[in-house]
Formats: structure tokens, sequence, C-alpha cells
């Protein structure tokens, strides 16, 4: 979205007619303004503990948990088709969960274990590693608790340690989402101590306390912990647009290599402003509650599903997003490979 350098002035209708290039299917493919690839596209996967198991997950049609054995075929498919990265959610047993949230530095944790496997397996796809302690803390929180309170800076301890555990098991990209002020320098500055100076930060910059994230609660089992409690003292206000200026500043700042906008849809405009203001490689990650919506239509016969999943996933590149996390990833990229 650049401005002209210079102005010209097209000849008004009848000489000009915007549908003459709407007519046929190969002049809308030759002007396309954007266009979506499975190049664009991130997988999310969802964890579990043990050997051939998968479950669904309710609220996600077509999402299943899987145990690290029934990940590798999936994570194969995303190679084959063309999917760059994927990233990786423990659904961590109830017993291993702590208020301090320790197990998230246990280098035998869930997700520890599954990038070994994956970088070990399937070494042409990154893997993107969340680093927040919610998977792993009886809260539900991302950050320590002390009297109903966020505490911030001892939280950056942990997530540093977090960070360095998914380094260590291979990560290739550690994803702060935790929203606590100073975590990505923090962690750029410990990375670089250890030796991991080329693992990449994708910082969760602009992350909203958003209700979009109701299915993904349910799928990594954070929901029950959390019960009525909200994130709104650390995530961001849904009114807020300027402010996700300040945040996408300040983790480049501190050393982001790219910085992410969540929820997606809903927040389009400050996924165009943070795209135009730092030029920066831009995701966006299309939530749960985005997915699940779409495929809860679908499923009445109220939308045609794949054709609604597709053009999301194009708005954002429309929007300015360089790649797009989306549980739809998988089927979009098959789809995409048909049509060619
Ligand atoms: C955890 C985390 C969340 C999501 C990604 N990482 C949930 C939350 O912040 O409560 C949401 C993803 C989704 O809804 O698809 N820090």
């Amino acid at each position: 979205m650049r401005t002209p350098s210079y102005s010209a002035s097209p000849p008004p209708f009848p000489a000009t007619r915007l549908r003459r290039l709407r007519r046929t299917a190969w002049s809308r493919a030759l002007v396309a303004e954007s266009r979506l690839a499975p190049t664009d596209l991130v997988q999310p996967f969802f964890v579990l503990d043990g050997h051939g198991r998968r479950e669904p997950v309710a609220s996600l049609p077509g999402v299943e948990r899987l145990s690290i054995d029934l990940l590798i075929p999936q994570v194969e498919r995303c190679a084959r088709l063309g999917i760059p990265m994927v990233a990786l959610f423990p659904c961590t047993p109830a017993e291993r969960k702590t208020l301090d949230g320790r197990e998230a530095w246990n280098p035998e944790n869930l997700v520890c274990r599954a990038i070994r496997t994956l970088v070990r397996e399937v070494p042409e796809v990154g893997i993107m590693g969340d680093v927040a302690l919610d998977p792993y803390t009886t809260t539900g929180q991302d950050g320590i608790v002390e009297n109903g309170v966020i505490l911030n800076d001892e939280t950056i301890e942990a997530l540093v340690r977090q960070a360095l555990c998914l380094a260590e098991a291979g990560c290739q990209v550690v994803a702060p989402s935790d929203m606590m002020d100073g975590r990505v320098g923090a962690i750029r500055k410990a990375l670089d101590a250890a030796g991991f100076g080329q693992t990449i930060i994708l910082a969760y910059a602009a992350k909203y306390a958003s209700a979009f994230y109701g299915p993904f609660r349910e799928a990594v089992g954070s929901a029950a912990a959390l019960g009525k409690a909200d994130k709104k003292t650390y995530q961001m206000d849904p009114a807020n647009a300027l402010e996700a200026l300040r945040e996408v500043a300040l983790d480049i700042a501190e050393g982001a290599d790219m910085v992410m906008v969540k929820p997606g849809l809903p927040y389009l405009d400050v996924i165009a402003r943070v795209k135009e203001a730092f030029q920066m490689p831009t995701l966006a990650y299309h939530v749960s509650g985005e997915y699940a919506m779409v495929k809860a239509a679908a499923e009445r016969g109220w939308l045609d599903g794949p054709a609604c999943m597709m053009e999301c996933l194009l708005a954002f590149k429309r929007a300015g997003a360089d790649a797009i996390v989306s549980y739809a990833a998988l089927e979009v990229a098959e789809a995409l490979a048909r049509q060619r």
C-alpha cells in the first residue's frame, strides 16, 4: 500500500470500465494484488502424551490432538505441501501443572520431546514453540500469580528458562505469547549468551485479551484452570490500535525478528498499520475461535466452508501479513494444490 508518486486520472466511464479486467478468470488472475500460497501458512498442532493417541477437539472440527508418533506423518504432509513451519502446543497432563509452571523448563517435557523428534524426522519444516506458562500453570495464566496479580519480572525469568529449554531441544523459532513487558529483550540476551544466536524470536507483539481463544483453551486444557478469570491485565484491550504500535515498536527494539498480531480477522486494521509502520516480517494468527466460526456455520450448511476459509486467509495477505498461523493451513494448502 504505497501512495503513488504521480497522479494520473483515468478517463471517466464509459472509457473506463473496471469490470473489463474482471470478465475472465485469466484476467482476474493476471491482475490479482494479493496471492495466497502454502508458503504463507503455519499449521498449529496440539500434542498429546503417550503413543498412538488421537483425540478430536469438539470445538475445532477437523483438528485432533495427536501423540508424537502420529504427529510425524502430519508434519510430513506439511512438508509435501510446502507449509514452511508448524507451531506446537502441548496438552500437559494435569498432574504436571504447578503454580509456577516449572514443567515449562523441564527438558523432558512433552513439547521438547516432540521438537526433538520432529527435528530428526522432518528437518525441512521449521518449528515454532510458544513461550508462555499457561499450559503448565494450575491457574491457566501465562505468568506467575501472587495474590491474584500476574507478576511481570518474576515471570520473565521463567520465560527465559522456557525459551532456552525450547532452543536446546532444537526449536528454531521461539514465540513469546505471554505479553509480559520486557520479555523479548531478556530472551534475546539469554539466547545469545547461551550460544543460540541463530534462534529466531517471533514476538506475539500485539496480542489482545480476546474471547476468540475459547476453543484453544479447551484444546490444551487450560480453560478449566482459568475458570472465570481473564488475561486483561497483560493481553491488550481490543479497543486499542495505537497501543499495538507501541507494543510492536518495543518488541522490535528488544530484538524481535518477526512480529505477530493476534487474533486475526477482527484486527486486520492492526495488521495493516503494523506492516505499514514497521515494514517488518509480520505474521497474523487466525485463532481458534475464528476457525470454529467458519466450521460451525459450514456444518449447518449456512456457509460454503472451504470458500470462506480461503477468503479469510487471503484477506490476511491483502491486509499486509507475510504469513498466517491457521488451523486451516493444511486443508487450504491442499485446496491450493488442487487449483494449480
Ligand atoms: C497461550 C496461547 C493462547 C493462544 C496461543 N497461545 C491462548 C491464550 O492466550 O489464552 C490462542 C490461540 C488460539 O486461540 O488459536 N499463551
